[in-house]
C-alpha cells in the first residue's frame, strides 16, 4: 500500500467531556466495535474493558507516576484509528490541553441532562484556538435530559459556533426509540437489550412513509415530525468547509451504554473526521503528511519512575512519512542524531514493540541521554515545528526547598520538571527584593507529580503553600514603555515565567477585566506572545 493510502485511512482523534459523561463507556464501545475488546455490557467484562482505558492510570497514581494521556489503536472497516486518551477529572493536568495538540479532530461528549460543562468549556477553548474540527455527541438519551432543541441552543450559545444535527432523537428516557438520520432519510429503531441489539435500520422514503406511522407511537410520530421540520426552516445549512474550519459542529444524539446510534455515529464520524492534514513547518513551509521524509513533533514527555532505569519515554506523533525502528533522526534544536530503537506502539498500558507506522500515527519511544522536550520536532529532512505553546496556569504554589544545602540539586530538578512539562515556574520579587518561586498548573495532581519526583529522583524535600487566592495567569504584551508605567491592581501579582516574559496572576475574571480598562494599550493574553 502506497503511504498515501496509509494516511488517507487514519483517524487521529481525542474525546473531550466533563467527568461522568460517558467517556470511558463510549470508548469501550468503539473498541468493542473495532474488535479490540470482546464483550460489552456485562459487569465483568467491563471492569476487564475498564482496565485497559482507565484503572492503570490508578495503579500509576498509587506509585506516584505522572498521569499519562496515551493513545488506543484499533483498525475498523478500513480505518486506522489513533484515539487519544485525555484523563479526567481528577487528573485532568496540562498533559490533557497538549493531547489536543497531537489530535487532527475531536468527538464532544455532552450529557443530555447536564449539558455544557466546565472541563468541557475549558478543552473546548483549546480545539478553538487551534481550530480542531469538533463533532458533538450527546450521551445519555435513555435518561430524560434537557430538550434536544435546547441543547443545541446550549452550545451555539456557549461556544460561539453554528450546530448540524445530523441525527434526531426519536423519544428520550424510557421511550427513546431511535434515531432520525437527517443526512441518509433513516429510521434506527432499538432494543433495549443487555448488548445493545438494535434491528436493522429501515430505509424510508421521507416521514410521511406509511411504515414510519406504523412503527412510531402516534405522539412520538407528531413530534418527530414537528422538530424536523423545525430543524429544516430555523437550523443551520451544513457545510464541510466550516466544519473542518472549526466553526460549525456536526451533532448526534444517542446512548453509549445501550448503545443505541453508536455504531451510525462511529461510521459518519470516521466519514466526517479529516485524514492527517499537511502541517506548517517554520523552515520550509507545509509538509504534507504523504511526504517520504519522516517528521514529527513530541507532545508529551513521562519519566519511567524506575529507579533502576533513569530513562523517560517520549510520544511523538507523525506529521508525515513513515517510520521504522530503529531509524536514526534529526534533533534541529541541537543539531544531534536520535536513534528510535525502543519505540512502542500503545494500547493502554500495553507496549508493544513497533516495527513500522505512518504520518497521524502515535509513537512512544524511551531515550535517556538526550534532551529532549515538548514540542521538539524530530526530521529526516530539515524541519521545525511550531512550539506547543504552554497554557495559563490556574492554581498556583509558593515552593520551599527544605534542604538549602542542596540547592544545586534543586535548581537541577526543578529545571527537568519544567523541561517536561510536569508544571510551570514562575518568578517574582517582592517589595525587598527578595526573589522567590511560584509554582503554577491546571491540574492539582501536578503538583503531587512534582513533588514526588523531586523526592525519588532528586532527593529534594520542598514545602509548597498554597495561594487559593490566584485563580487566573495572563501574559502581558505591549509597547515597553507602556508596561513599564501601567497600573497593577493592588491585588494583581507580577511575576516571570521560565523564559522570562512578563505575566500577571489575578484573583478572578474581574480583575483581569479591570487591569484591562486601565490599561487600554496592554494585551492580557492567555499563550505567550508570539514575538517573544
Ligand atoms: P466518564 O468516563 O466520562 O467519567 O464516564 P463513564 O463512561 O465512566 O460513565 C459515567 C456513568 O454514566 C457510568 O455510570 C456509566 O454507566 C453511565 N453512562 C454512560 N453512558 C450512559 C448512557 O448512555 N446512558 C446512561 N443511562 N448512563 C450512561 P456509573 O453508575 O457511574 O458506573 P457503572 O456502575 O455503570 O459502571
Amino acid at each position: 500500500m502506497s503511504l498515501f493510502e496509509e494516511v488517507r485511512k487514519r483517524r487521529t482523534f481525542a474525546i473531550i467531556s466533563h467527568p461522568d459523561a460517558g467517556k470511558t463507556t463510549l470508548t469501550e464501545k468503539f473498541l468493542l466495535y473495532g474488535g479490540a475488546l470482546q464483550l460489552a455490557g456485562s459487569v465483568s467484562a467491563k471492569k476487564k474493558q475498564r482496565q485497559v482505558t482507565s484503572d492503570w492510570m490508578d495503579l500509576e497514581r498509587q506509585r506516584g507516576i505522572s498521569i499519562s494521556s496515551t493513545v488506543l489503536n484499533f483498525s475498523y472497516n478500513g480505518y486506522i484509528i489513533n484515539l487519544l486518551d485525555t484523563p479526567g477529572h481528577q487528573d485532568f493536568s496540562e498533559d490533557t490541553y497538549r493531547t489536543l495538540m497531537a489530535a487532527d479532530s475531536v468527538i464532544m461528549l455532552i450529557d443530555n441532562a447536564k449539558g455544557v460543562e466546565t472541563q468541557t468549556r475549558k478543552l473546548f477553548e483549546v480545539c478553538r484556538m487551534r481550530k480542531i474540527p469538533v463533532v458533538t455527541f450527546i450521551n445519555k438519551m435513555d435518561r430524560f435530559g434537557k430538550e434536544p432543541l435546547g441543547l443545541l441552543d446550549e452550545i451555539e450559545q456557549h461556544f460561539g459556533i453554528k450546530t448540524y444535527p445530523f441525527n434526531w432523537p426519536i423519544g428520550e428516557g424510557e421511550f427513546f426509540k431511535g434515531v432520525y438520520d437527517r443526512i441518509h432519510k433513516t429510521i434506527h429503531l432499538f432494543e433495549k437489550t443487555e448488548h445493545g441489539k438494535y434491528k436493522a435500520p429501515m430505509q424510508v422514503s421521507s416521514l410521511n412513509d406509511e411504515k414510519v406511522r406504523e412503527l412510531l407511537p402516534g405522539e412520538l410520530y407528531s413530534q418527530l415530525v414537528e422538530e424536523l421540520e423545525i430543524l429544516d426552516i430555523a437550523g443551520s445549512e451544513y457545510s464541510h468547509d466550516t466544519y473542518l474550519d472549526g466553526d460549525l459542529t456536526p451533532v448526534f444524539f444517542g446512548s453509549a451504554m445501550t448503545n443505541f446510534g453508536i455504531e451510525q455515529f462511529l461510521n459518519h464520524f470516521l466519514e466526517l473526521a479529516p485524514a492527517p492534514q499537511s502541517k506548517k513547518c517554520r523552515v520550509n513551509g507545509l509538509v504534507h503528511p504523504a511526504d517520504d521524509g519522516f517528521s514529527g513533533f513530541i507532545f508529551k514527555i513521562q519519566a519511567n519512575m524506575d529507579p533502576n532505569h533513569r530513562d523517560c519515554i517520549a510520544f511523538l506523533r507523525i506529521c508525515s512519512g513513515s517510520f521504522e525502528r530503529n531509524m536514526a533522526v534529526e534533533h534541529p534544536k541541537t543539531g544531534k542524531t536520535v536513534r528510535l530503537n525502543y519505540s512502542h506502539k500503545l494500547f493502554g498500558q500495553d507496549r508493544e514493540t513497533i516495527d513500522q507506522a505512518f504520518a497521524g500515527d502515535i509513537i512512544g519511544f524511551s531515550y535517556n541521554k538526550e534532551p529532549l522536550s515538548i514540542g521538539d520536532t524530530l526530521s529526516i529532512k530539515p524541519c521545525q515545528y511550531e512550539m506547543i505553546p504552554p497554557f495559563p496556569p490556574e492554581m498556583f504554589a509558593l515552593v520551599r526547598n527544605k534542604n538549602p544545602d542542596k540547592f544545586k540539586q534543586f535548581t537541577k530538578g526543578i529545571r527537568q520538571l519544567a523541561l517536561e512539562g510536569v508544571i510551570q515556574v514562575l518568578h517574582f520579587e517582592d517589595d525587598l527584593g527578595q526573589t522567590g518561586m511560584i509554582l503554577g498548573a491546571v491540574g492539582q495532581l501536578q503538583f503531587e507529580v512534582f513533588q514526588y519526583r523531586l523526592q525519588t529522583e532528586y532527593n529534594i524535600e520542598i514545602e509548597l503553600n498554597f495561594m487559593p487566592e490566584y485563580t487566573h495567569a495572563r501574559w502581558i504584551h505591549g509597547p515597553a514603555e507602556k508596561i513599564e508605567t501601567m497600573y497593577w491592581q493592588y491585588s494583581a501579582k507580577k511575576v516571570t515565567d521560565s523564559h522570562d516574559r512578563l505575566m500577571a496572576l489575578f484573583q478572578g475574571e474581574w480583575s483581569i477585566d479591570y487591569m484591562q480598562e486601565k490599561n487600554p494599550d496592554i494585551e492580557f493574553l492567555k499563550v505567550p506572545p508570539t514575538d517573544t
